[in-house]
């Protein structure tokens, strides 16, 4: 059946990846990419798909309501699957009210949006991406379920979670029909070079210092970003309306760790001696209220629909460099101008 559907935030990391899978896959649904192209949001992400028939692009705000209602109106929307976010927790510690807007005004005004135009009809879908760092943060042991309650402690995810319970409330108090999903930490090509990963691969290409954060012995539970987009793609089709689903990598890395696996994989493919990069690492001041581990039980995603992600850490994490060392121009495009200065004030001359 065809179906109009809205992705909002599509420019972005995980959403170009879905958008790609969606237009390549389902060539009966009309794709409809609505994004502000904010200082993480880049066309050039989807070249591979911008001709294609089923897809289109949308400029434009999530907190403008009348213009949402309009895009609802003007194409005929029957479906959401809501990205659009600001998603870096340490750019919610230096500048909170910007994720308020975008991700609790945001989400509500496409919550209201969608009941406008669809009330409780059954046949629609409201389908909210949000993290596991609602969740809070765990000691050793344990793992987030999807009833954990919630805890979230940076403002990027007291966000997220304000926007999780509007997405729910709009389901109890007007039936609109909602699904979400609460992910674990993703990585791969596309991303953002501020986030972990990506932000190492090109410190060590630049030979410039790698921040570690405290001691480095915070954890985080990986997932390639594919990985997440079959997920989203299951859940959409298969989920069961006003459910939530976890998504996870079972794939769990001390910070430190990661980072010298990354640092032996980027020395060992830019033909550096053993070691070159490790020297590079430099311990800084921790982030504030840094969370100490996030791990996902993905036990219902699997069980219901079906999902687990599909890929080794170790062979994602190569093919992650391999896209960034055959992609120079795209980071230094997206790493030239106001990120290069956000970047230096964050630590004021303190690396090399
Ligand atoms: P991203 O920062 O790479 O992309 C966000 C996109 O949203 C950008 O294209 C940006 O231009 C767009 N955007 C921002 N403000 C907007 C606005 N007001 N109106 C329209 N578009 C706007 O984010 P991401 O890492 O791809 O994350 C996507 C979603 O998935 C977010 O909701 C995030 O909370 C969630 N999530 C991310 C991860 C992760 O590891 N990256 C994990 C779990 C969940
Ligand atoms: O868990 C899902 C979340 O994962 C998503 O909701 C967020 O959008 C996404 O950004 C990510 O949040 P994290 O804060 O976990 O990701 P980040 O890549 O910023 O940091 C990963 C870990 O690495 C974290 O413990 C902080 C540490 N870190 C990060 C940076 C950028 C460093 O030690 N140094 C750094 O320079």
């Amino acid at each position: 059946m065809g179906k109009n559907i809205l992705i909002t935030g599509g420019a972005g990391f995980i959403g170009s990846h879905l958008i790609k899978l969606f237009v390549q896959k389902y060539p009966n649904y009309q794709i409809y990419n609505l994004d502000a192209l904010t200082y993480a949001g880049n066309l050039e992400s989807l070249k591979d798909i911008e001709s294609a028939d089923n897809y289109h692009f949308i400029h434009g705000d999530i907190t403008d309501l009348d213009f949402i209602g309009q895009c609802f109106k003007k194409h005929a929307i029957s479906d959401v699957i809501h990205l659009a976010a600001e998603s870096h927790v340490d750019r919610s510690i230096s500048d909170p009210l910007i994720f308020i807007k975008t991700n609790v005004l945001g989400t509500a005004s496409l919550l209201q949006a969608a009941r406008d135009n669809w009330g409780s009809q059954p046949g629609h879908l409201f389908y909210h991406v949000s993290t596991d760092e609602v969740y809070g943060s765990l000691g050793e042991k344990g793992f987030f379920y999807e009833d954990t309650a919630y805890d979230p402690r940076s403002p990027y995810s007291a966000s997220k979670a304000s926007s999780d319970h509007f997405v729910r409330a709009f389901h109890h108090t007007y039936g609109l029909p909602v699904v979400l999903s609460n992910c674990s930490n993703n990585y791969g090509p596309h991303q953002f070079p501020e986030k972990l990963i990506p932000l190492f691969i090109n410190n060590i290409l630049e030979k410039k210092s790698l921040p570690v954060y405290g001691k480095g012995v915070n954890v985080r539970d990986w997932l390639y970003v594919v990985d997440h987009a079959r997920a989203i793609d299951n859940i959409f089709h298969k989920g069961s309306v006003g459910e939530t689903y976890n998504i996870g990598g079972h794939n769990e890395w001390r910070n430190i760790d990661l980072i010298k696996l990354l640092c032996k994989l980027m020395d060992q493919k830019l033909g550096r001696s053993p070691g070159t990069s490790e020297k590079l690492i430099t311990y800084v001041k921790d982030r504030a209220g840094h969370d100490m581990r996030y791990a996902i039980d993905a036990s219902k995603i699997k069980k219901e629909l079906g999902w687990e992600p599909s890929l080794q850490f170790e062979e994602g994490l190569s093919l992650t460099i391999d896209w960034y060392l055959e992609n120079k121009d795209w980071l230094e495009n997206v790493t030239s101008g106001s990120y290069r200065d956000y970047y230096e004030k964050m630590y004021e001359g303190k690396l090399t």
